[in-house]
């Protein structure tokens, strides 16, 4: 065991199909269209098709190209997914073998939209008790448990995957904050039975994200020590664009402080908060040593928040 002992993130990658299916595309099947799709949930487009391990192989081996690290140099893997490829084994294994990684310790974990932000939780904890370096990924095909026959659903969801490289470092480390909460009286708004489709009452759901992102938010910002301006980047779950909007109102965050990337991307569930991580550092938002705020919800319910300092 070794106590005393922070994280930081090094890098991070990400990997969407290559179909893209836009709301056009959806409106030739389904009494859909463009201008609802994109009007309500902020939608454009979305990525379909592989499996979770294979997305996930391919967000993590880019996350490791980016550090500049090989499979080698990695002590364990955390799986944030809500459609493993199997029950069992646990996709985190194929994705250990697929990335040629030793046989280090490799677990899913089921957060449903907020996996990334338990996954980054947990890694902390194994960084903590002595595991120096970690690959989280997010990674989720929502397609494959969709009625695609079901408006209510079909337009909302995407598949991708996003991944970062962590390491322990002595000291507090970049984790500044973090609540994780959940609440199973709430399970019937999202749930999927064992080889079922996706099911959502997604007017309950609405109501209470934006309720429970600005108050895990904010706390988490509290224990930070921090105020909302201090904040350089928003990350959060991009579940409705309008939820997004309605929680950045509330808690005082401008546009283009916050991450967006629902309409190419969709709802990806434990994909999402990560893939928006990724678009905003590749493209230059966040710096080394900017404050990012992560916040996620979904099935549970459960919902999350983060403070992170970026870079190593
Ligand atoms: N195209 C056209 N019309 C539609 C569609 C569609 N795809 N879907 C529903 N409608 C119709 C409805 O039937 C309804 O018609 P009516 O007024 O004649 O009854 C009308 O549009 C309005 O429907 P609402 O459900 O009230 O639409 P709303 O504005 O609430 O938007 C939405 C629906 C987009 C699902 C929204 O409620 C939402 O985003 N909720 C949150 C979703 C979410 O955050 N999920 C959690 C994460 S998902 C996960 O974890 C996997």
């Amino acid at each position: 065991m070794t106590t005393g002992r922070g994280i930081v993130v090094r890098s991070c990658g990400m990997a969407v199909p290559d179909k893209i299916l836009t709301n056009d595309d959806l409106a030739a099947t389904l009494d859909t269209s463009d201008t609802w799709i994109a009007e309500r949930t902020g939608i454009r487009e979305r990525h379909i098709g592989g499996t979770t391990s294979s997305l996930a192989a391919q967000a993590g081996r880019q996350a490791l190209e980016r550090a500049g690290l090989g499979p080698e140099d990695i002590d364990a893997l955390v799986l944030a997914t809500t459609t493993p490829d199997a029950l069992v084994p646990a996709t985190a294994s194929t994705v250990q073998q697929l990335l040629g990684l030793r046989n280090v310790g490799a677990l899913n974990i089921n957060a449903a939209c907020s996996g990334f932000i338990f996954g980054l939780v947990v890694s902390a904890g194994l960084a903590a008790t002595g595991t120096d370096r970690i690959l989280l990924v997010g990674a989720d095909t929502l397609s494959r448990i969709t009625d695609w026959d079901d408006r209510t659903i079909a337009v909302l969801v995407g598949d991708g995957a996003g991944a970062v490289v962590i390491e322990a470092v002595e000291g507090p480390g970049n984790l500044l904050s973090h609540n994780l909460q959940a609440d199973g009286s709430l399970r019937h708004l999202l749930s999927c039975d064992l080889g079922g489709y996706l099911y959502m009452n997604g007017k309950e759901i609405f109501r209470s994200a934006v309720r429970v992102v600005v108050e895990s938010a904010e706390h988490a910002l509290r224990d930070a020590g921090l105020g909302v301006d201090d904040i350089a980047m928003f990350v959060p779950h991009q579940a409705n664009l309008r939820i997004i909007q309605a929680a950045c109102q509330r808690l005082g965050i401008p546009e283009d402080k916050t991450a967006v990337v629902i309409d190419r991307y969709g709802n990806t569930s434990s994909a999402s908060i990560p893939l928006a991580l990724d678009d905003v550092v590749s493209t230059g938002r966040v710096r080394d040593g900017d404050l990012v705020l992560f916040s996620g919800f979904g099935g549970g319910m459960s919902w999350a928040s983060a403070v992170l300092r970026w870079g190593a």
